[in-house]
Order: structure tokens, then sequence, then C-alpha cells
């Protein structure tokens, strides 16, 4: 029996694999209102179609100048319920568990989309605003943020669990918070850019404090009986940064506070990462995390079936995600299944698509 199939339970609802598809913008709400498209349902669908485990939104902001391009998807009003909630449906009438990331881009936010022409940060005439984050600096080729006032750090909060509350409504099985890549909640944890002397930057305890809040105001809307993931960058992969162990103990401190999943991923924060990448590269970062004792994905050039069911056979990690691979192949799960032996009635095949079992 193959690892990769075998189904995991997540509080009420059952992932019936290990192989979950990856958060990835698409920059395709044209209208920059946030609502996603028939884009975004093709897409999310094609995976779900595909076999995938758990089917990941992109970075969803939970307010308007938390996204990354003005094409980002949203879920910072009540227009946004019914557009998501015929996505979440359809992922979940092929059998997929359906994910919202729920994210505030903070400092990096206001950034044209890459099939957009520009560069760097969007002015306001073409859609774009002022981004903020802890303190005054920028990321490197980004206009300088502006330091977050005591009262608006405060607000996040509630901002994720309204975001929550109405990813519930649309019908999500799952809620995963965006604290990596450099985006707000991970500029909070970075030392390397968060410089704030209040109750929010400095110490470790500090540093982490509006995570940790986050995920007490969500887990405090968000269905007992739903599962709640957490993205963390295990790395800045920079000097006098975050990192491993930094990370492997906030994740147990967020595994005490209701936290289900650690989707660990690396690096985001400064320009000046030194990033060592190949196959598998964030796998040991994800089998060190395991070590709080909470239930980790790992993310990063999977490529292989194989390699995959390599990664779970040595406990590294609960599941996979994939995101390039994914996009070269929605249906790569079922290919898995196809390679890795495992019986068609127990891969994901929708019945349309049956056939393609055959040997
Ligand atoms: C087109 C694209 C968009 C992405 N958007 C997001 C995102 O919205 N949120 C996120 O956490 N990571 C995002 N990522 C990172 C992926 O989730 C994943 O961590 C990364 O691509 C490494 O996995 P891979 O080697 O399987 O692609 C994106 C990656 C790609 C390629």
């Amino acid at each position: 029996m193959s690892l990769l199939f075998e189904p995991l339970k997540l509080r009420g609802v059952t992932a019936r694999n290990r192989i979950w598809l990856a958060p990835m913008c698409q920059y395709s709400c044209f209208d920059q209102d946030g609502i996603p498209t028939d884009w975004h349902l093709v897409n999310l669908g094609q995976h779900a179609i595909g076999g995938f485990g758990i089917v990941l939104t992109e970075a969803t902001a939970v307010v308007p100048e938390g996204r990354i391009s003005p094409e980002d998807t949203g879920i910072w009003s009540d227009a946004h319920i019914e557009p998501w909630r015929r996505i979440a449906e359809f992922v979940r009438s092929q059998g997929a568990l359906a994910g919202m990331q729920l994210a505030h881009a903070g400092r990096k936010g206001s950034t044209y989309a890459p099939f957009v022409d520009g560069d760097g940060t969007v002015p306001d005439i073409e859609g774009g605003w002022q981004a903020v984050g802890p303190s005054n600096n920028a990321f490197e080729g980004y206009a300088e943020a502006r330091e977050l006032k005591a009262e608006e750090v405060a607000a996040l909060p509630q901002a994720f669990a309204d975001a929550a509350t109405r990813a519930d409504h649309a019908g999500f099985d799952l809620v995963e918070i965006h604290a990596a890549h450099g985006y707000l909640l991970h500029e909070f944890l970075s030392p390397l850019v968060n410089h704030r002397t209040d109750q929010w930057g400095g110490s470790f305890d500090n540093r982490t404090r509006i995570v940790i809040e986050v995920v007490d105001a969500v887990r405090g809307v968000w269905p007992d009986d739903k599962p709640l993931f957490v993205r963390l960058s295990a790395t800045d992969w920079a000097d006098g940064g975050w990192d491993v162990e930094q990370t492997t103990r906030l994740a147990g401190i967020l595994k005490d506070h209701g936290v289900d999943v650690i989707d660990v991923s690396s690096g985001g924060a400064v320009a000046e990462q030194q990033i060592v990448a190949g196959p598998g590269y964030q796998v040991p970062f994800a089998h060190e995390v395991s070590s709080a004792g909470v239930a980790v994905a790992t993310v990063g050039l999977i490529t292989e079936p194989a390699q995959a069911e390599a990664i779970l056979a040595d406990g590294s990690a609960d599941a996979v995600m994939l995101g390039r691979a994914a996009i070269r192949e929605p249906a790569w799960p079922l290919r898995a299944a196809h390679e890795l032996g495992v019986p068609p009635r127990d891969a994901p095949y929708p019945p349309q698509h049956i056939r393609g079992s055959w040997r």
C-alpha cells in the first residue's frame, strides 16, 4: 500500500490522500476586485479532478491592502462568499478537501503581477496602494512600507477571523494562515524586517505574538471540526534571520493553540537570502519542525512519485504539497497512483476518467 494514498483524518474531515496542491497565485482578478473568476474555478477544479487530496486556493487577501498584486483574489467582503462557494463546492464534489490560504502581503503588497507590464510597486493610478509592514522599510526593488500603528496591528486578528468566517460560509473545509515568504506575518517573525520596539517586536515572544493572536482569533471563529493550517518559512536563509529552531519552537506553541498542520516552506523575507535549492530541499526543515509533535506538510521541488513516497516513508512529513509539478501535470496524483501500482479502485479517479487507469 502506498503511503501517499493513505487517507489522513484532520479533526472532522479526511483528506483522501497525502498529495496536496500548494497555494499558487493566479493574478487573474482582472477587475481588481478580488472576486474569483471562471479561471479560478477551472484551475482549482482541474486539480480536484486530478486526484489531489486537498486543493488550496492561492494567497487570498483578508483586506484589500493585503493583496500582493491588484489582480489577487480576496475574501475581505461578503460579496466574495458566493463566487468562492461555487469553487469550494466543485472541489468538494470531486472528493478533495477545499482549503483557502488567508493572506496579508504586508510590505510586499501592491506589486505588479508577473504578466502585467511594469516592475516593482504599482502606483495608485494603476490600482496600487501604500503597502504596510511592521516597520518603515522596503523589500528590495519595492516602495518603502508604512509602519503599522499599534491599533492597526491590534486589528489584524479580527480581519483574519472575519475572513475565516467568510471562508466557512463559502464551504471551505480548512483554512491556512499564510505566515511565510516575507509577507506580513512572516515580516513580524523576522528580526531582519521587524524593528518594532513595542510588544510586537524584539524578543522571540514579541515577534511571534501577532501570529499567535491571529491563530487564536481564527481558531475562535473557525469550527472545531475543521482543521487549521499555518504556512511558515523555516528560515530566512540569511544571517541573523528567522531560522528553523525558532520555527520549531513556534510550531509547538501553535499546536497548543489549535493548529493542526504546519506547512513548512522557506525564504522570502529578504532579497539577500542565499537559498540552496534542489530536489526536496525543504524536506529536512519539515522533518525538524515535526519534532514539535505537530503534523507537517513539506513542499518544494517534489516532482516524482517515488521521491514523494520516500519522504513519507522516512517519516519526514505527513503530506507533500506540489506547486510547479502540479501546474505541468494537473492530474499528477493519478500518474503517481499508476506508477506506484495503486489499484484503480483505491486511486482518486473520477468515474469519467477511470479509463486512464487501464494499462
Ligand atoms: C505561480 C506560483 C504562485 C505561487 N503563489 C503562492 C501563494 O499564493 N502562496 C504561497 O504560500 N506560496 C505560493 N507559491 C509557492 C508554492 O506554494 C510552493 O511553495 C513553491 O512553488 C515550491 O513548490 P514547488 O517546487 O512544488 O513549486 C507560488 C508558487 C508558484 C510557482
